[in-house]
C-alpha cells in the first residue's frame, strides 16, 4: 500500500440518475448564468440584451466528492439548456486544461456536440446518450446544445489537469456553431 492510497477519499460507488442529471453523493454544483458567458458569443450586444432580460442559466455542473487533485479522477455531469443568443447555440464557455491531459464524455440525454480545437484544426464528435467523446491531451473543449431539450453528459477527467479558460478567449474555438435552417450549422470563429 502506498501513503497516498488512503488519501483523500476512499473506494466508493457513486451513482448517477439519467433523468435528473444528479450524482450520488454528490460533490460541488456550478451554476453558469448568461452572464459568466463575457466574450464568448460572437453577438455581444445579443448577449448584453439576454443578460438584461433576466440572466437565464446556460447550464449546471454536478460533480461527485472526488477532488480536483493530483492522481484523482474526478466526474463531473454537465446539462446544457436549448437555447441560442442571435443564433448561436448555447454551450459552455469552453477550456483548454493547462496540463495537457486526455478526457472523457459520456452523453447521457438530449443532444449536443463535442468541439474541439487544438489552435490549428478543429473537431466535432455529434453526442447523443451513450456516445463516447474523447478529448486527446493539448484539445481545447466545449460543449453545445444542438437539440430542443437539455442535454446532458458526464466527464471524467484527471484531477490535477487544471482548468484554463483564458486560453479560449485568447485563440478562440476555431469555429462557431449556429442554428442553421436545416440543422446545425459552423462558420469561422472570426467571421461575423
Ligand atoms: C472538465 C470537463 C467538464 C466541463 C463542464 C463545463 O474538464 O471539468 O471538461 O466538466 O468543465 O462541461 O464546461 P466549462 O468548464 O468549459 O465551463
Ligand atoms: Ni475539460
Amino acid at each position: 500500500m502506498t501513503t497516498y492510497s488512503s488519501l483523500p477519499v476512499p473506494p466508493m460507488s457513486i451513482r448517477f440518475d439519467p433523468a435528473g442529471g444528479t450524482l450520488q453523493p454528490e460533490g460541488p454544483t456550478l451554476t453558469r448564468r448568461m452572464s459568466d458567458l463575457e466574450g464568448l458569443f460572437r453577438d455581444h450586444a445579443a448577449w448584453e440584451q439576454a443578460v438584461a432580460d433576466g440572466d437565464p442559466v446556460v447550464y449546471s455542473v454536478v460533480s461527485s466528492r472526488v477532488p480536483e487533485v493530483e492522481r484523482e479522477l474526478p466526474q463531473s455531469i454537465t446539462t446544457i439548456q436549448p437555447g441560442s443568443t442571435a443564433g448561436e447555440l448555447w454551450m459552455t464557455k469552453g477550456h483548454q486544461h493547462p496540463n495537457h491531459q486526455g478526457e472523457i464524455y459520456l452523453g447521457i440525454s438530449g443532444h449536443g456536440g463535442l468541439l474541439m480545437f487544438n489552435g490549428t484544426e478543429t473537431e466535432w464528435v455529434d453526442m447523443t446518450p451513450g456516445t463516447i467523446g474523447y478529448m486527446p491531451p493539448g484539445w481545447a473543449h466545449r460543449s453545445i446544445n444542438v437539440g430542443d431539450e437539455p442535454y446532458s453528459f458526464l466527464a471524467v477527467y484527471p484531477g490535477g489537469a487544471g482548468h484554463d479558460y483564458g486560453w479560449v478567449l485568447e485563440h478562440g474555438m476555431g469555429r462557431r456553431v449556429l442554428a442553421g435552417e436545416t440543422g446545425v450549422e459552423f462558420v469561422d470563429y472570426s467571421a461575423d
